[in-house]
This record gives C-alpha cells, sequence and structure tokens, in this order.
C-alpha cells in the first residue's frame, strides 16, 4: 500500500521550512545508514538533533497529528523523529531497505519501522531525476510529489532514489511503528473506514443507512481492537 497524503503542510509552512532548510549546515547522510545502505547512499541530510531538524521535525508531527487522512492509513503507535535530506550534483541513494529497528536517539525507545515516509519541500520543476521508487508486487512506483505533499510506503519494500541531476531535491524523511504491525491488516482497516465514511456522506438522513454505518463502525473497531499492539 503506497498513499500520497496531500498538503500536509501549508504553502506558509513549506516557504518557512524552506528558509530554515536553505539557511541550514547539511553532513554526509551516511550517518543514519545502515551498513548495507551505507555503500549506495550519497546525499546530504542536517544533523539528527540539530535545531533546524527539531523546529521542522515538530511542525511536521504536529501537522501529522491533525491529518485525519494519514492517522487513518497509518493507524501510527510511535513516529521517529523527522529527518531532512538533500539531494544535488548527481547524488542518489541505491536500491536498498530500511532498517527493521530503530533507536530514537536520546531515549530507550525503539520502534519497528512500520511505514516509511517522505515529505516533499522543493517543488517537482526545481529539480530534475530525484524520484523515489518503491518496489512493490505491481511493479516500481515513481513517486515525486508537490511541496508539503508526503508518501506513505511499507518499510518492508527496496527502494532507490534516482540521481539528481539539476535543482535540489530536499525532503523530510521518517519512518513509524503502527499499531496494525501487517501491511494487509491494516490496508483492509483502511479500506473499511473509507467505505465507511463514504456511506455517512452518501446516506445522511436514511435510518436504515445509519443503522447499518454503526454495525461497520462497530466491525471495524472490533477488528483494531483484535489486530492492535500498544
Ligand atoms: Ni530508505
Amino acid at each position: 500500500m503506497l498513499i500520497t497524503i496531500p498538503d500536509v503542510l501549508t504553502p506558509e509552512q513549506v516557504a518557512q521550512a524552506r528558509q530554515i532548510l536553505d539557511a541550514a549546515d547539511w553532513i554526509d547522510g551516511k550517518v543514519t545508514a545502515g551498513y548495507q545502505s551505507s555503500k549506495t547512499k550519497d546525499n546530504m541530510q542536517l544533523p539528527e538533533g540539530s535545531p533546524a531538524a527539531r523546529e521542522l521535525g515538530d511542525m511536521i508531527l504536529a501537522a501529522l497529528s491533525k491529518n485525519p487522512l494519514f492517522l487513518a492509513a497509518a493507524l501510527p503507535l510511535r513516529i521517529f523523529p523527522p529527518l531532512f535530506n538533500r539531494y544535488a550534483g548527481g547524488q542518489s541513494f541505491g536500491t536498498h531497505v530500511d532498517n527493521a529497528i530503530r533507536q530514537i536517539p536520546g531515549t530507550p525507545v525503539r520502534i519497528r519501522t512500520d511505514l516509511s515516509a517522505t515529505l516533499f519541500f522543493a517543488g517537482p520543476e526545481e529539480y530534475e531525476g530525484g524520484e523515489l521508487c518503491v518496489e512493490d508486487t505491481y511493479g516500481v512506483k515513481k513517486v515525486k510529489l508537490p511541496p508539503g505533499h508526503m508518501v506513505l510506503y511499507p518499510a518492508t519494500s527496496l527502494h532507490h532514489v534516482t540521481p539528481v541531476t539539476r535543482g535540489a531535491r530536499v525532503c523530510s524523511f521518517f519512518w513509524l511503528q503502527s499499531m496494525i504491525r501487517d501491511n494487509g491488516q491494516r490496508s483492509l482497516l483502511f479500506d473499511l473506514d473509507l467505505a465507511i465514511q463514504r456511506l455517512g456522506r452518501d446516506l445522511a438522513g436514511n435510518a436504515v443507512g445509519e443503522t447499518t454505518s454503526v454495525q461497520l463502525t462497530g466491525v471495524y473497531h472490533n477488528l483494531l481492537r483484535q489486530w492492535a499492539e500498544m
């Protein structure tokens, strides 16, 4: 399941973030790479825990906590503090899989990375290349989104970023542990949630429709109760 979450940040928030990101000091991105991915990773990152990373990370987490589509699709339990990367001058990240477990820096908390997220700060017209390519069972999906939009995809998937041959690609990336570990179960719950919302809209004021909607909402919550890990 690969899901685009549009307008996570407003244009004003993106503009504010861009000012901070454009003025920031970037370091070699290999600092957060595992052994295997460090061999194919060629980009720059903001230092983890730097004031700029914290300020912008908090902005993203606050926006996500109020985003119904994100909450329904991810059913998040713990979110890793957002990291920031920049690709320019031919930089790329070869095919890799993200580490399964990550410790939140400065804490004993570890998260299982069920979902990976990439939030775009640069417009697609600002750079050439830089597609996020995610391999799934239906083939390779190429993702390049407008600023402020985010993609969520299973952290289990192989993925890569194609070389940025003009301009700069600036993104935030992070992982989250979902209350629902299994991608298939999470997809089912998301589909059911969307269907219930549609039913609510289409049958508003219809007594039979409302009873059905309550029943299906019960099924949703009872599945969530059976499957959720906290
Ligand atoms: Ni990755």
